[in-house]
């Protein structure tokens, strides 16, 4: 191997569409931030010419010199380690190494499969962890090769995950100006819940390509509707006003509903949160499963979320991410 450290750790954050999923496929604004649930990659060389990814009870073993790919039928529950493995094998070979391997251990925070952006996230703690073996710290360098390998990994992906898990922060991104970093008073408290229903984000985006074929004005309103709110919560997010972001965000499920995304699960999640206190809720992500999240107001959050909470379902209370990846 080319001069290397022996060992690096790098983490990086989940993410949350606050406001403009599915809209934002057909030129539409978005509002997305990094959350303070994180991805931790430890990186360390080993001189057996394997891959070896452990997260918890999951491991995922490779020769470096293999052509192929693992096949992880029938054991779908290690699909979350497959681009973790797939950024290895890119950085090994774009550094020309080919011949040495990588022991990684992963601990996550993310739950997989719920619309948080765990797959973005373990490509850029992943990507950062073997660039510091190279003693490359570069961001950008990080977003870009992220987004390149989540891009091979999940057709039609924006690039919005892995900027937000790189970057952190609150990111308001417009089709014709990109992404931009929107500078906040407060921080605002949101409540994830999540349905345990696991959703294939190309099916439900297909699911809603059709309903705009059939439903052409409907859809135009729709959107328009959706531009207007994000543009709203902007505006509320720089004057800290959270009252307002609340029910932006609970017209913005509605609109969702009226797409047909949501689910009977998503509808009790949030009913449950309105019903407590919460100052708005929506479905965050594709939709059809996945998660809820809800803003909860801060001077009580911790009697709110835990009204909230008590339920059998899965709940975190989480901060805004202003971080990114970290190193370390
Ligand atoms: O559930 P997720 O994190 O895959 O989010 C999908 C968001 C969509 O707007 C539906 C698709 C996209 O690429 O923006």
């Amino acid at each position: 191997m080319n001069d290397h450290l022996n060992e690096a750790v790098s983490s990086a954050p989940a993410k949350v569409i606050l406001f403009g999923e599915h809209f934002v496929i057909y030129k539409n604004p978005a509002i997305v931030t990094a959350i303070n649930k994180r991805i931790k990659v430890h990186a360390q060389v080993n001189d057996n010419m394997q891959i070896s990814i452990k997260s918890g009870e999951y491991s995922l073993n490779v020769r470096t010199t293999s052509k192929v790919d693992p096949v992880l039928a029938p054991d779908e529950s290690l699909s979350f380690l497959y681009p973790i493995f797939k950024c290895v094998k890119h950085v090994l070979s774009e550094q020309n190494n080919h011949n040495v391997g990588i022991n990684l251990d992963v601990d996550s925070q993310i739950p997989y499969g719920e619309g948080l952006g765990s797959s973005a996230a373990s490509c850029v703690a992943t990507v950062a962890a073997l660039y510091s073996l190279f003693s490359y710290r570069d961001r950008d360098r990080i977003y870009g090769t992220a987004k390149t390998m989540e891009e091979n990994i999940h057709m039609n992906s924006s690039g919005i995950d892995c900027y937000v898990s790189t970057f952190g922060g609150i990111v308001n991104y417009e089709p014709d100006r990109g992404f931009s970093k929107i500078g906040i008073k407060k921080n605002f408290s949101l409540l994830i819940g999540t349905t345990g229903v696991k959703h294939a984000t190309g099916e439900v985006v297909s699911q809603v390509r059709h309903f705009r074929e059939k439903n052409i004005t409907l859809f135009k309103d729709l959107s328009s509707r959706a531009r207007m709110i994000c543009k709203r919560a902007l505006n509320s997010m720089l004057e800290g006003n959270e009252v307002e972001l609340g029910n932006l965000l609970t017209e913005n499920h509605k609109l969702l509903t009226l797409l047909g995304v949501s689910h009977p699960m998503i509808e009790k999640l949030i009913g449950r949160c309105l019903d407590n206190g919460a100052l708005g809720a929506k479905l965050t992500g594709a939709g059809r499963g996945g998660a809820i999240i809800a803003l909860i107001p801060s001077e009580s959050r911790k009697e709110i979320s835990d009204r909230i909470s008590k339920g059998s379902e899965k709940w975190m209370l989480v901060e805004f991410d202003h971080n990114g990846v970290a190193f370390g």
